[in-house]
Formats: C-alpha cells, structure tokens, sequence
C-alpha cells in the first residue's frame, strides 16, 4: 500500500496520479543551477519517516536532458532513503537510455545495464515504466534490474484513445516502421478494429545514425495509415513511413507514438508529412493526447 505520491511541483501527471490511486500528492521543488546542475528539494520530508512514497517525474519534449532527468531519481531516491522513508516506487514514464542496450560497436557501453545500477544503487525498490525500448525483445527490462522492474504496455492507451474519437477504422492499415514494431502495430489494429497490419523494412547505419527503408509495393490507394511506433526522437523514422505511405497513395496518415521525445525541429516535420500526429502523456508535449495515468494507478494498486 503506498503512502504518497512524490512528483515536480504542479505537474498534472502526478496530481492525476495522486487522484487515481487516491493516494495524497507530496511536491518536490526543481532548482536549476546557472550550469545546470539540478537540485530536488524535498518539501516537508519530516513527514515522510517508514513511508512508502511513489516517486514519479517527467521530461520535458523538445528539451529532454536524459542524463538530468535520471538524477533528479537519483537524488531524491537517495534523499528520501536518508529521510527514513521505507520503500521507493519509481515511476520513470518514459526510461531514456533504453535503446543502448548492448554494444552495438566495440567499446561502447551497456547503458541500460549501468542505467538499472545506478537507479538501484539510490535505494529504489521498484521501477515502473511504460513501453520502454526493451519491451518485447529477447532480453526483457528485468534482466537488468534485481529490484522488480514492471514494464507497461503504452500501446494499449494510445489504442483507446483512437478508439475514443469514435471513428470507424474499418478502411485502416496499421503500419509499423519496422519489422520489430510489427507486434504492436497488429496489437493496435486488433484493439482498434482496423484492416490490416503491415511493416516497412527499415535500416539504421551504425556510425552515420541514418536510415533508409525498403519498402513493400503495397497499394494504399485511398486508405486511411496509422503509423505507430514506440518513440519519435528526431521524427525520421515516421517521416520516412509517411512518405512511404502517401507515395503509395494513402489518403489519411495519422502518426501514432508513445514517446514524444521530439528534438529540434521534429514536431513540424511530424506535422507535416501526416493529417494528425498523437503521443502518450510520459513526456510532457503539446502532442500528447492519451494518457498512460490510468494504466499506472491500476498498477500501483496491485503492487
Ligand atoms: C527505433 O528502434 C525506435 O523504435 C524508433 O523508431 C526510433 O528511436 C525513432 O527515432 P527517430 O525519431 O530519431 O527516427
């Protein structure tokens, strides 16, 4: 049973969360130094002795500093443990550092194993995340971490907020930007009672970051295309498919992520290579429409 839920002043997500699981909001007060060093200030933490606190942040689309954001975890886990609270749930929304999970080219680090380890070195007893860039592959999240590490499917809101628009998909192919994504586009389509799932092939250089795509010579004459995927960082990946689609004559082109990492000047390319671009709420961004709060309350519940 938690106590409190713990997040950055006036975040909406944490009051959301605070009201869902019915649980009392407690605010952590983000300095930042001119260097941008930051520092968590804990308010009132007298009152948090023998507590079990949830403690959940969000970055910030556009302006995500990964390495910051995992030290305010970092800081206020350690800070909390010194204050005498008795477990730590970390809710991380959007886990970065994910997609470095092994070494691609010799030399480079496991990040996502050092990742788990600093996290657990603060004295965090449980993660809970949403879609991280794991999920679904051969090695999943917990076989990085030794305190549970709960990973949730971001694909299943995303889903319901399609459906909550109340169109009908019946006409709608669901597209994955590569053969990995395959699974969640034909899990989006099932949900949302679509036509078809499909994947283009897509290529990523290891050295340059560039991607190119060989594409099947579907025709999608008229139709209305769904393009998921878990993350849009610079936006080239669904850019790509996009493209893809309209030269295959798609008539509609919707761009549908969890992640909106959003860097530089992907949310314009985004806006306009499709007719509607929708993300997840585990970044803060003006694309996020559905929301994963409910998904996490209901998890809290049962931990
Ligand atoms: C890759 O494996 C991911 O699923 C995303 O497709 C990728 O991270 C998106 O990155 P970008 O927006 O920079 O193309």
């Amino acid at each position: 049973m938690v106590d409190y839920i713990l997040g950055a002043e006036s975040d909406q997500f944490t009051e959301n969360l605070s009201r869902l699981c019915g649980v009392e909001a407690k605010w952590v007060k983000i300095r930042l130094f001119p260097d941008s060093e930051v520092c968590p200030r804990i308010q009132n933490p007298e009152g948090l002795k023998g507590a079990s606190v949830v403690l959940v942040f969000r970055a910030e689309s556009g302006r995500i500093a990964p390495s910051r954001y995992l030290m305010l975890y970092y800081l206020t886990a350690m800070n909390l443990k010194e204050h005498g609270v008795s477990e730590v749930i970390a809710v991380i929304p959007y886990l970065p550092y994910c997609r470095q999970d092994k070494r691609f080219l010799p030399g480079e680090p496991v990040s996502l194993r050092y990742v788990a380890q600093l996290l657990e070195a603060s004295g965090v007893d449980c993660i809970v995340t949403v879609s991280s860039h794991v999920m679904g592959t051969e090695t999943p999240l917990q076989d990085y971490f030794s305190v549970p590490a709960i990973d949730l499917d971001g694909f299943k809101p995303l889903a319901e907020y399609l459906k909550s628009m109340g169109r009908s998909y019946s006409n709608a192919v669901v597209i994955a930007p590569d053969e990995k994504s395959l699974r969640w586009a034909e899990e989006v389509r099932m949900e949302i009672n679509a036509a078809r799932a499909m994947y283009i092939k897509k290529t990523r250089d290891l050295v340059t970051g560039e991607i190119s795509i060989t594409a099947p010579g579907e025709d999608l004459s008229g139709l209305e295309v769904i393009i998921v995927d878990d993350i849009a960082s610079t936006g080239g990946t669904l850019v790509r498919a996009a493209s893809y689609a309209r030269s295959r004559g798609a008539s509609r082109i919707s761009l549908c992520f969890i992640h909106p990492v959003l860097i530089g000047e992907a949310l314009p390319k985004l806006v306009a290579a499709s007719d509607e671009v929708i993300a997840t709420d585990t970044i803060r961004s003006e694309v996020s429409r559905a929301t994963v709060t409910k998904l996490v309350a209901s998890t809290l519940s049962r931990i």
